[in-house]
């Protein structure tokens, strides 16, 4: 497709999946087969090209009374077919792409990588410098789609650069953001030196939370995150990559 159909598209979808999504944020609860860990769960919908996405949060018992700091995050990211299923999936915790914790995840070989990335404008995310940290409980990937299971600390309130914010779960609303992109990311050993294009899918949803999303068992669950993607720690590769990430204007508004 050319250009404008291509944004025109987006747009479209766009505009579409915020109207449905604002309707009804309510969330389906679905418990993992393999660890029992609870989630309240929002599905995005696909287009053309990009396949699509299950984001779902599993909370501490408490976080509906009072601010939660972490989770247990969930993310099936879906393709179309194996040969755009190298590339990434993102959630933006604070709704926007900028000024929030962003959340990368993408298949590399049999693991899922992920990344912690800010940006205070809309240009290639750089890694977030706080002290969120994510740790996997499970993982799976095959031809068509990944999923993981994982602990993110201090992944519901961050500060990068005399920028504050937070995903106020004691609110039950929260704005949460997505984007996704067919192409694999460059640099994929090396997570936080990921180099991300342009998505092809993105946008926001509120999603309500429910008593579902919060569990005594909360503390149990997190303890079974024992597993860490080495990040290669070397960031100075990523700003050399910085024009990469170009997205438009309209696909910019998540
Ligand atoms: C895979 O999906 C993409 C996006 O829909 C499409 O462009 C491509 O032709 C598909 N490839 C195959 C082999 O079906
Ligand atoms: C990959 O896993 C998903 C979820 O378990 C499943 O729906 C899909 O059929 C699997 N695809 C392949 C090619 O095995
Ligand atoms: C950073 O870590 C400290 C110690 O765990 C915690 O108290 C603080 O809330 C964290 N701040 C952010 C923004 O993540
Ligand atoms: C920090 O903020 C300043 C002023 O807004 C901005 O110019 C700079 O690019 C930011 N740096 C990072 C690493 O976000
Ligand atoms: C993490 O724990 C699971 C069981 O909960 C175990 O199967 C897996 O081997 C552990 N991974 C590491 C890296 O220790
Ligand atoms: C980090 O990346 C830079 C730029 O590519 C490279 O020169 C340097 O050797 C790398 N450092 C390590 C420890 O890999």
């Amino acid at each position: 497709m050319t250009r404008p159909d291509r944004l025109l598209a987006a747009f479209v979808a766009a505009t579409i999946l915020s109207i449905s999504y604002a309707q009804n944020p309510e969330a389906t609860v679905y418990t993992d087969p393999g660890t029992g860990i609870i989630f309240d769960t929002w599905n995005i919908q696909g287009n053309s090209k990009a396949g699509g996405l299950t984001f779902g949060m599993a909370l501490p018992e408490t976080a509906l009374e009072s601010d939660a700091s972490e989770l247990i995050g969930y993310l099936n990211c879906g393709s179309q077919n194996s040969s755009t299923s190298k590339g990434w999936c993102g959630i933006a915790l604070g709704g926007s792409m900028t000024n929030g914790l962003l959340f990368l995840a993408y298949p590399h070989k049999d693991k899922v990588m992920t990344s912690l990335r800010f940006t205070p404008k809309y240009t290639m995310p750089s890694v977030y410098t706080g002290n969120a940290t994510v740790s996997q409980i499970t993982s799976r990937v095959n031809a068509t789609s990944f999923s993981v299971i994982f602990h993110c600390r201090d992944c519901l309130h961050w500060s990068q650069n005399s920028t504050t914010g937070s995903a106020p779960t004691s609110s039950g609303l929260l704005d949460l953001g997505y984007a996704k992109s067919v192409d694999a990311p460059g640099n994929p050993s090396c997570p936080d030196e990921a180099t991300i294009m342009r998505h092809d899918l993105g946008g926001t949803w509120t999603a309500m939370l429910d008593e579902a999303a919060t569990d005594p068992s909360y503390n149990s669950w997190r303890s079974r995150a024992n597993s860490t993607v080495s990040t290669c720690s070397n960031t100075s590769r990523l700003s050399m990559h910085g024009e990469i990430f170009h997205p438009r204007p309209v696909r910019l508004k998540l």
